[in-house]
């Protein structure tokens, strides 16, 4: 293992090849785990990725039980629209599986504690081999990219266009991280002092976000992950009517200040919003520094403690509503 010392003394976000057997939180390493950042949401190449042998990368789903039968019966139904319910499944921090009216599954941002080891423990579990058709990560850190651990069908990493499966259509849009912490922690400054450049144009490719709508039943869902606050014009035009819209606001203001995510939910007018990246007691320890949503959601004009991780809306019920914030609490699948 490095020291900590060689650790900071690193200047450059080049990709460092490590022996895989150093990994022990993820063993087979992805491709992404060359790059992966450390940190708080990930800002730093740290720990075991900077040392030892060049080392193939390795993908585990070859082990994966089960096979893509429910894919290939649910695959005729592409381009369809089915009108019913829709499933919204939380699973701490921001992952969510979304269930289609026909049964289609599809699960983003699976989470991890920093392989590295450098950031420490964030959650208090390894991340559940759920069964889903598709699993989706907005971007590389270790809070977000846990790729490995559903049992998928198939992986849309970081996915930009236009996706269609069964009554499923998702749309990714690439733009850029939050490269200024907003809150008390500062943890964006630790970019500086790695040398590496946290803000567009030129940031580490890890500080890239990609936010992904996905469409179904008639519910327009945003996944905004850690995006930025402020993309530019043509995301605003090109993301459409939101229905549902999910923001990574928490009492830390880790990613989003109250502010800045007041100040998106009046301009997309969602008729529903539901808080992530919160610390939420079934899933994520203290150490991740993120308090509750609590104050931010008691402050909306209207909101929902919901009383369990499962969340079905349907197109119709949802159509009365108007930013109603939907909170999770500290509820969350664990299976
Ligand atoms: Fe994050
Ligand atoms: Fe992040």
């Amino acid at each position: 293992m490095l020291t900590g010392k060689a650790v900071m003394t690193r200047k450059t976000q080049e990709p460092a090849h490590t022996n895989a057997t150093n990994d022990q939180s993820t063993p087979g390493l992805s491709r992404r785990s060359f790059f992966t950042a450390a940190g708080a949401s990930g800002i730093a190449a740290a720990g075991s990725f900077l040392i030892g042998d060049r080392a193939m990368a390795q993908s585990t789903d070859w082990k994966q039980p089960g096979n893509n039968n429910h894919v290939i019966d649910l695959q005729s139904q592409t381009g369809t629209s089915t009108e019913g319910t829709v499933g919204i499944d939380f699973y701490g921090h921001c992952a969510f599986k979304i269930t289609s009216p026909a049964g289609a599954t599809v699960l983003v941002d699976p989470w991890r504690d920093d392989p590295s080891g450098a950031w420490g423990m964030w959650f208090k579990n390894e991340f559940p081999e759920t069964v889903v058709d598709i699993c989706m990560s907005t971007h590389t850190h270790f809070d977000h990219d846990a790729i490995m651990r559903p049992h998928s069908t198939m992986i849309l990493d970081r996915m930009v266009g236009n996706f269609e499966f069964a009554d499923l259509k998702i749309t990714g849009f690439a733009d850029k991280h939050t490269c200024v912490a907003p809150g008390w922690y500062e943890w964006t400054n630790a970019l500086a002092e790695f040398g590496a450049e946290a803000c567009p144009p030129d940031n580490v490719g890890h500080m890239d976000n990609v936010t992904f709508v996905i469409e179904t039943g008639g519910i327009r869902t945003l996944i905004w992950g850690d995006n930025r606050p402020d993309p530019a014009d043509a995301f605003w035009d090109a993301v459409g009517r939101v229905d549902v819209l999910t923001l990574p606001v928490d009492g830390s203001e880790h990613i989003l200040s109250y502010e800045m995510g007041n100040a998106i939910v009046e301009r997309l007018k969602p008729k529903v919003v539901i808080p992530t990246h919160y610390l939420n007691e079934t899933t994520s320890y203290t150490l991740t520094t993120l308090q509750t949503a609590d104050e931010w959601v008691k402050s909306q004009k209207s909101f929902k403690m919901l009383d369990g991780p499962s969340l079905p809306l349907n197109a119709s019920e949802i159509a009365r509503m108007d930013r109603e914030f939907l909170y999770f609490g500290h509820h969350a699948q664990t299976a």
